[in-house]
């Protein structure tokens, strides 16, 4: 199956962002894979062939998404699906955060994803069709201790996205965020056993998640199924927020 159009994913070099581009390439998107790791991109684009198209660039530097938007709209199908999936963390308490933890937190998750979707969505709104799904956080949704950057920036991906959805919602584009529980990635692989355990006393499904689960879900809200479906937050955590 080829659905002649292109997904563009952030982010998607590694960790969830990769098994987001392998589920999306599965039901025949084409990607074009996002990611300042230009190593990972190429063994990446090794393994999943034709259909993963590698781009290094920085989300938070506008003109080299330019020069990306233009090199996607040159080369590959057209885009109907933005997944702004690029994110990091610089835990601290606030007491010790400085301005530029803070900043970099918020310029990646928060403003690279306004970025990187206003580099794209022209492309979308041509089409009269398309979705763009965010990876939050539980997080965002319910806090952290030290992590008040982070939570600020995942907070902030839901009200962005909620407007948006305002704007482009009659134009035939859904608009949603995916909120992510804890997910065995290599972060929580290292995680001190004491707090892997206090984590899974909380989560009701009493295991972590997996990234495929989350993978499955963004690449439900990109069907057509979904087509119904937009402005919401979807929760995928095992019952820890609900
Ligand atoms: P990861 O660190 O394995 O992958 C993040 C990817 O984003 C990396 O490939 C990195 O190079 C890329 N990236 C970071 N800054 C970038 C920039 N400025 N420009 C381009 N690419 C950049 O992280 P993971 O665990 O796969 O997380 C993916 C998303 O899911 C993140 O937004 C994270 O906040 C979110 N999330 C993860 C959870 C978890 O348990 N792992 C839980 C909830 C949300």
């Amino acid at each position: 199956m080829n659905l002649n159009a292109t997904a563009v994913v952030t982010g998607a070099a590694r960790g969830i962002g990769l098994e987001i581009a392998k589920k999306l390439i599965s039901v025949g998107w084409t990607v074009a894979a996002l990611d300042m790791l230009e190593d990972d991109l190429a063994t990446a684009a090794e393994a999943l062939g034709e259909m993963y198209k590698p781009y290094t660039v920085n989300i938070t530097d506008s003109v080299q998404l330019k020069e990306v938007a233009s090199a996607v709209a040159k080369e590959l199908p057209v885009v109907k699906g933005i997944v702004n999936n690029a994110g990091i963390t610089r835990d601290t308490l606030m007491m010790r955060m400085s301005e530029d933890q803070w900043n970099l937190v918020i310029d990646v998750n928060l403003t690279g994803a306004w970025k990187v979707t206003q580099a794209f969505m022209r492309s979308l709104i041509r089409a009269r069709e398309g979705s763009i799904v965010s990876i939050s956080s539980v997080v965002g949704l319910v806090g952290a201790a030290g992590q008040t950057n982070y939570a600020a920036s995942k907070a902030g991906l839901i009200g962005m996205s909620k407007s948006l959805n305002r704007e482009l919602a009659g134009r035939g584009i859904t608009v949603n965020v995916v909120a992510p529980g804890f997910i065995e990635t290599e972060m929580t692989e290292n995680l001190p056993e004491e707090v892997r355990k206090d984590y899974l006393s909380r989560i009701p499904a009493a295991r972590l998640g997996l990234p495929v689960e989350i993978a499955e879900s963004v690449a439900f809200l990109m069907s057509p199924s979904a087509k119904y479906i937009t402005g919401i937050v979807l929760p995928v955590d095992g019952g820890l927020t609900t």
